[in-house]
């Protein structure tokens, strides 16, 4: 596991946004994994305006809500298109996102065959839940899950509010990748800032691995970088011993 700590959420952007970019360089055919939330945004934000061709590039994102349509203003669908497809060359043949509605285990069999059929993920961008979930997979979650239909907890439920006009408006079930098909990502990053990510972080880095802890899980994986910065990083023990790209 790499850890890079930044000064903030602007450099955090930065430095994921030239990690993917670097990726699409090296390989125009990159099949790249998405992440939604507010701590991507300012990744995307850099990759639109890098200007490079997603032309031949393939996209699977991580998760989407039950039972609301993919117009929905808050579907992840309408966030990836508004954040990132509508401002680049992308073809949308290419863009897959799980489908939250129908018959959602059945979906989800069939994403990971579509999944496979690419040859697997090339990077995945990662974002993490205040209670270390990845993508939708809550605490419990079994490290050897596909994409199926999951329950959002409480702590999830209240985080995701915020965009919602109430809290009872957020859907309570969504579809996700599974841990166990995003640990076959060839590489993965995962980004986080804020205090209030900073004991998820602490025990993904730093804790046993343990399905209490979704994002343990990635200290097995053979190719993870983490970017977090200086607020997430505020409970790492390690902190000191881990270089630091926050000069001013
Ligand atoms: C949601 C998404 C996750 C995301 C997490 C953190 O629940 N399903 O993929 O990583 O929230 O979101 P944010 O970046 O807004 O804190």
């Amino acid at each position: 596991m790499k850890v890079i700590i930044v000064k903030n959420y602007d450099e955090m952007s930065k430095e994921a946004a030239k990690i993917v970019s670097d990726q699409i360089e090296k390989n125009s055919k990159s099949v790249i994994g998405l992440a939604t939330g507010g701590t991507p945004e300012g990744m995307y934000k850099e990759l639109i305006n890098k200007r490079l061709s997603w032309k031949d590039v393939t996209t699977f994102n991580l998760d989407e809500y039950v039972g609301i349509p993919k117009e929905h203003p808050l579907s992840y669908y309408t966030y990836m298109y508004e954040n990132l497809f509508n401002h680049i060359d992308i073809k949308h043949e290419n863009v897959f996102i799980p489908n939250g509605n129908g018959d959602i285990n059945k979906n989800g069999k069939e994403y990971d065959e579509l999944i496979q059929k690419h040859n697997g993920v090339d990077l995945q961008v990662l974002g993490i839940g205040e209670n270390a979930h990845i993508a939708f997979n809550e605490p419990g979650s079994s490290f050897t899950a596909g994409t199926r239909e999951v329950e959002l907890t409480e702590s999830t439920i209240n985080a995701n509010a915020r965009y919602f006009a109430s809290k009872d408006e957020v859907p309570k079930t969504a579809i996700s990748m599974g841990i166990g098909t995003l640990m076959k990502a060839k590489k993965i990053i995962l980004l986080a800032s804020g205090t209030k990510k900073m004991f998820a972080i602490k025990d993904t880095i730093e804790g046993p691995i343990t399905e209490k802890v979704p994002g343990s899980i990635l200290q097995k994986h053979p190719d993870v970088t983490i970017i977090i910065d200086e607020d997430a990083a505020k409970a790492l023990e390690s902190r000191m011993h881990l270089a630091c790209a926050c000069e001013e």
